[in-house]
């Protein structure tokens, strides 16, 4: 009976989390978490929208190599305006640095899990453990990275199944979403939003549209939260109760759905938000299914060796 359950047991752990572990690091790179973080907070302490960019291609890479069909390079044809950009300078600057104190050794997406933490927590938000131990992606495939993301346009139905997919609940995708708590959109991610929909504030369309022509103007930048955008807070969750979310995907969380208690909630405790947003990170960062000997180690991030 007891080796029954710990074959199960091996088996679930096996199934859910590889061989990731806080401590991969511990003998054949003492220096890599420190050596990232002091990384981070250099970047984000001269630039606080470049935690935002960090944190995104985090999430991308997560959902899209969950699939290992594709790995994070087919961002590289992002527009100048994309944070995906941005980020992928720091991601260049972090990654030479630790190729410094120890060549070879330490992946990409688990420099990406590592900065994308360092970046919350620098901006007001809670800390959470990263497991590590993720090995880089052999293949490239921006198609697929693709139709695994999540669109602005999208309802919340299709939301849900979205996140569904990659088995995070609703409750998780409402936490994952208030990352949007920081950074910036596209004009051509809302414009259909700030000139076309109903559920919107009006004073609040109208001063996003001074700077997203109803043509032209695609790549102009707004915040996500137009209250606090360089704040890890729930202000996100408070600026949807007054109709005031940037992306038609943001205020579909709250629009008279299923999702409208969580929002409330998260609107007046804050706390509640931090800690269930930092619980669906280490859910979110350990999709990555590459370890062991899959994958391997890219030597600069942008390509594969
Ligand atoms: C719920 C579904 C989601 C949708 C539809 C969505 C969509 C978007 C879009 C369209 C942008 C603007 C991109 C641009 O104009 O270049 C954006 C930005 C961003 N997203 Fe999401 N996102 C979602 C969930 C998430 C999640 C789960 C995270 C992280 C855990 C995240 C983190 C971010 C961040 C930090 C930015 C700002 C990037 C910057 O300023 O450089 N998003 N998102
Ligand atoms: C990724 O995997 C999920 C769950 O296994 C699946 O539903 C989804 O269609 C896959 N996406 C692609 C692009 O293969
Ligand atoms: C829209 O927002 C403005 C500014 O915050 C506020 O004064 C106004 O009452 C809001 N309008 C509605 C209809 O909620």
């Amino acid at each position: 009976m007891a080796s029954f359950y710990l074959a199960i047991f091996l088996f679930s752990f096996g199934m859910a989390s590889a061989q990731l572990s806080s401590n991969f690091y511990a003998s054949s790179c003492p220096k890599a978490l420190s050596t990232i973080k002091s990384a981070v907070n250099s970047a984000v302490s001269k630039e606080h929208r470049m935690g935002a960019s960090l944190l995104r291609l985090h999430f991308h890479d997560c959902f899209v190599n969950a699939n290992d069909t594709s790995s994070f390079t087919g961002e590289k044809t992002a527009s100048p305006n994309d944070g995906s950009a941005r980020g992928f300078d720091v991601i260049d600057t972090i990654k030479s640095k630790v190729e410094t104190v120890c060549p070879g050794v330490v992946s990409c997406a688990d420099i990406l899990a590592v900065a994308a933490r360092e970046s919350v927590v620098f901006l007001g938000g809670n800390s959470w453990t990263v497991e590590l131990g993720r090995r880089d992606s052999t293949t490239a495939s921006l198609s697929a990275a693709n139709s695994d993301l999540p669109s602005p346009t999208m309802d919340l139905s299709a939301l849900i199944s979205t996140f569904s997919d990659k088995g995070f609940s609703a409750k998780e995708m409402v936490a994952l979403s208030g990352s949007h708590t920081i950074g910036q959109a596209r004009c051509k991610m809302f414009r259909d939003r700030i000139y076309n929909e109903a559920n919107i504030n009006s004073s609040f369309a109208t001063s996003i549209q001074s700077n997203c022509p109803s043509s032209g103007g695609d790549d102009n930048l707004s915040p996500l939260d137009a209250t606090s955008p360089l704040v890890f807070d729930n202000a996100y969750y408070k600026n949807l109760l007054n109709n005031k979310g940037l992306l038609h995907s943001d205020q579909q969380l709250f629009n008279g759905g299923s999702t409208d208690s969580q929002v409330t909630t998260y609107s007046t405790n804050s706390a509640t938000f931090l800690s269930d947003f930092a619980s669906a990170m280490v859910k979110m960062s350990n999709l990555s299914p590459l370890t062991g000997t899959s994958g391997q180690i890219r030597t600069n991030c942008r390509s594969i060796n």
